[in-house]
């Protein structure tokens, strides 16, 4: 018998009774997994080509691991990470495992976690310090961190020094490893470690379990290449590589086929999709202009960065059909010196000129946003232009942020004069902004009739159903149940600020917003 097929022998045991640690440690008989992030190595973007797998699948030495087992996967950060744990829940499920809800009668713990603020951060170590006596109360229950956060040196070395009950710690790049990584921390007596700096291939063919039937994520392309100047994500994310349109379009047609009715097209900056494919002159209004001709309701895609917004996009958007006219364009700060530390690459007036772009050729196009205050040394003035570009665009909603120091950006190396107290005061005063406007919109809907997707009950009164408009609007009405997943008509009785409410019309003719 050579090394290989005595460690086949090995886990293959550890993956058929893999219930208790064995007595003997053989973890010194593996390649030691133990590979560690590097915010520096993560910041090099190779030039080396992306190559597509279609070949994933789950080693035969580890199927029927999960039996008899549970997973719980809790979830942090963007729709990247919660399509992440779809797919990390498809691997689960093909190894074995069934899904629980909650933590107590789980036998592996995975927090797919977020680096984007401090808060996030701290949300998960919160998080870690609970879980650390369930740890204790249970030896066999497997934790472990991935995500985000596993990307950056600083928290690994934490985790591996302060959380060393954690059984196991990986990152973006390699979830497709998680089978290898579960058998190795079944099988090892210490943490195993397996975070790559560097982005691998994008492999297509990773099993998903989606969270519904009614809207689903698609991812368009990974990475982030933008380097805005307080960001971590192009470090946690790796370089922009985006799919073949063709897997794309196959996975779409095939969500309809299966009856979704909202699709999701995923990336940091989708507006950069394509111009990695160098095959070929391709871009997210191409992609979008196919997709529109399947027959799905909804289609929609985030996040847009402004400076790759171009004008074929634009002309896609305003065919309108199943492209819904809402779109989400952060603009970060209303004031040109501010984006340019950000590091943003356009000027306040630029952005407006999208605007004013965008309104002209899609004339019922609803714009929502994400803003920073309190960016390092931002002054009142250009704080407040901030504020007076947020009403001159005439924004939806926006998500609002403090700006927060990320280790191994350029951001966190500049000097800050300004007071948290100041920052919390400006976050205060634009959130004001922001809801004023909302309820003004919200106050308009009165009388109106919108186009509902039902996604379910809703959260405060299971008596009320509740969905959203093609613009993202929050409604509850009274329905019967059988309306769930269905686009039906709602008259909007009264509107709070955030969410409208309204009663179902059945009519045929009712002219819809
Ligand atoms: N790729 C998206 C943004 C992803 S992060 C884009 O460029 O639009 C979502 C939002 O978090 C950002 O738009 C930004 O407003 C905010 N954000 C990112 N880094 C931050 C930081 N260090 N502090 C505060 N907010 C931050
Ligand atoms: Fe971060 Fe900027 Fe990339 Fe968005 S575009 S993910 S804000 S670096
Ligand atoms: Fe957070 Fe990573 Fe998304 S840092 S916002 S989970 S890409």
């Amino acid at each position: 018998m050579n090394e290989n097929q005595r460690l086949d022998g090995l886990q293959a045991a550890a993956a058929q009774a893999p219930d208790k640690k064995p007595e003997k440690d053989y973890s010194k008989y593996f390649e030691k997994v133990y590979t560690a992030p590097s915010l520096k190595d993560a910041k090099k973007r190779g030039k080396e080509e992306v190559k597509y797998h279609n070949d994933f699948a789950i080693p035969e030495e580890f199927r029927g691991m999960g039996e008899g087992r549970k997973f719980y996967i809790r979830t942090y950060g963007c729709q990247m990470n919660e399509h992440d744990t779809e797919v990390m829940a498809g691997i689960f499920m093909a190894l074995g495992y069934e899904p629980t809800d909650g933590v107590e009668d789980a036998n592996v713990i995975l927090l797919n976690t977020c680096a984007i603020r401090e808060n996030a951060e701290n949300k998960v170590f919160g998080e870690l310090g609970h879980l650390k006596a369930l740890k204790l109360e249970k030896p066999d229950l497997l934790l472990g961190v991935c995500g985000c956060m596993s990307q950056e040196e600083s928290v690994v070395n934490r985790i591996l020094s302060k959380h060393s009950f954690v059984d196991m710690i990986f990152g973006t790049h390699n979830i497709h490893r998680l089978p290898n990584i579960l058998n190795e921390a079944y099988l090892s007596k210490e943490m195993v470690v397996e975070v790559w700096s560097k982005e691998g291939d994008v492999i297509e063919n990773l099993p998903k379990v989606r969270k519904g039937n009614i809207k689903a994520w698609v991812n368009i392309m990974y990475g982030c290449d933008k380097f805005c100047t307080y960001c971590i994500v192009p470090y946690t994310r790796g370089k922009e590589r985006s799919r073949r349109p063709e897997e794309i379009i196959q996975e779409v047609r095939h969500l309809a086929a299966q009856g979704y009715k909202e699709i999701t097209l995923l990336g940091q900056n989708v507006n950069a999709y394509g111009k990695d494919l160098s095959d070929m002159n391709y871009g997210l209004g191409d992609l979008m202009d196919e997709i529109s001709k399947i027959d799905i309701p909804r289609i929609r895609f985030t996040t847009s960065h402004p400076r790759d917004f171009d004008d074929h996009l634009i002309e896609v958007l305003a065919k309108g059909g199943n492209l819904v006219e809402h779109i989400h364009l952060p603009v970060q700060s209303g004031s040109t010196d501010v984006l340019k530390i950000m590091a943003r690459k356009y000027t306040r007036e630029q952005y407006l000129e999208l605007v004013r772009k965008i309104k002209a050729a899609i004339p019922n196009a609803t714009l929502t946003t994400d803003i920073i205050v309190g960016y390092p040394n931002e002054t009142e003035e250009q704080f407040e232009e901030t504020l007076s570009l947020y009403r001159e665009v005439g924004y939806d909603a926006a998500y609002t942020f403090i700006y927060s120091p990320r280790e191994g950006t350029p951001a966190a190396k500049m000097n800050d004069n300004v007071p948290m107290e100041v920052k919390k005061e400006r976050l205060q005063r634009l959130n004001e902004l922001v809801n004023e406007t909302s309820a003004r919109i919200m106050k308009d809907y009165e009388g109106q009739i919108v186009e509902v997707l039902v996604e379910g009950e809703s959260k405060k009164n299971p008596d009320v159903l509740a969905g959203y408009t093609r613009k993202n609007k929050l409604v509850n009405f009274k329905a019967p149940k059988t309306a769930i997943g269905q686009l039906v008509k709602v008259k909007i009785t009264n509107a709070n600020t955030w969410s409208l409410n309204g009663e179902m019309v059945v009519e045929e003719t009712a002219e819809v917003v």
